[in-house]
């Protein structure tokens, strides 16, 4: 049984996705055991809540470096024995200490096709505004492992969205997320449960 983690920090509709394949049938032989939240109000830990699953908050401003908040989720991870941690709109940054723990064992999904509207000051809805002002035609979603490089970590499953005229950035967010986010990423840790991902430098293959 694979033992995810989700670190979230808001609405959690990632986390509902992920949670829904499991439910489903389509991600076999995982469980998500925790979920931490750096937010104390985010939406996401009532989610994790009526799914009966575990939930802890840990915030930066707990702490006096950022290097002590990286060492305490991944206490708090290593204590809960997660083979499997899922940034799912988690919007704090982590440091190269708590990837010793977790190499090609963390996943990102962005509101983008990586490397584009990517990086330090790229999330949430500042994505979808940077790509509506650069007249975009097509925008979409990644997921990748995580490494310290923001955004720069093996891509693993990428999804185009077609950007509509008359879009704002609310209405593409909610596009992105319907027709890419929400598929790629249970997709995603679907192939990591069967064991199909190996990871070559910077490329991700699939086995299947
Ligand atoms: C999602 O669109 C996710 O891709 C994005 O934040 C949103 C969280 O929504 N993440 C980032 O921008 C990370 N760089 P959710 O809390 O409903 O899953």
């Amino acid at each position: 049984m694979l033992r995810i983690g989700v670190l979230v920090s808001g609405g959690g509709t990632n986390l509902q996705a992920i949670l829904d394949g499991i439910d489903s049938g389509f991600i076999p032989n995982a469980k998500i055991e925790l979920v931490i939240s750096n937010k104390s109000n985010a939406f996401a830990l009532t989610r994790a809540a009526q799914a009966n699953i575990e939930t802890s908050i840990i915030g930066r401003k707990q702490f006096e470096t950022p290097s002590a908040f990286d060492d305490a989720l991944a206490a708090r991870l290593k204590e809960a024995k997660i083979d499997l941690v899922l940034l799912a709109g988690f919007m704090a940054i982590l440091g190269p200490g708590f990837f010793s723990d977790f190499q090609n064992k963390v996943m990102n999904v962005h509101p983008a096709l990586i490397p584009a509207f990517s990086g330090p000051g790229y999330y949430g809805l500042k994505v979808h505004e940077a790509v509506l002002s650069t007249g975009c035609k097509v925008t979409g979603a990644s997921v990748h492992f995580v490494t310290p490089e923001v955004d720069a970590g093996p891509l693993i499953l990428q999804q185009a969205v077609e950007v509509k005229q008359g879009d704002d950035a609310e209405t593409l967010q909610r596009r992105v997320m319907e027709e890419a986010e929400w598929k790629i990423y249970p997709e995603a840790v679907r192939l990591f449960a069967l064991g199909l991902l190996e990871v070559h430098g910077r490329q991700v293959h699939i086995n299947n």
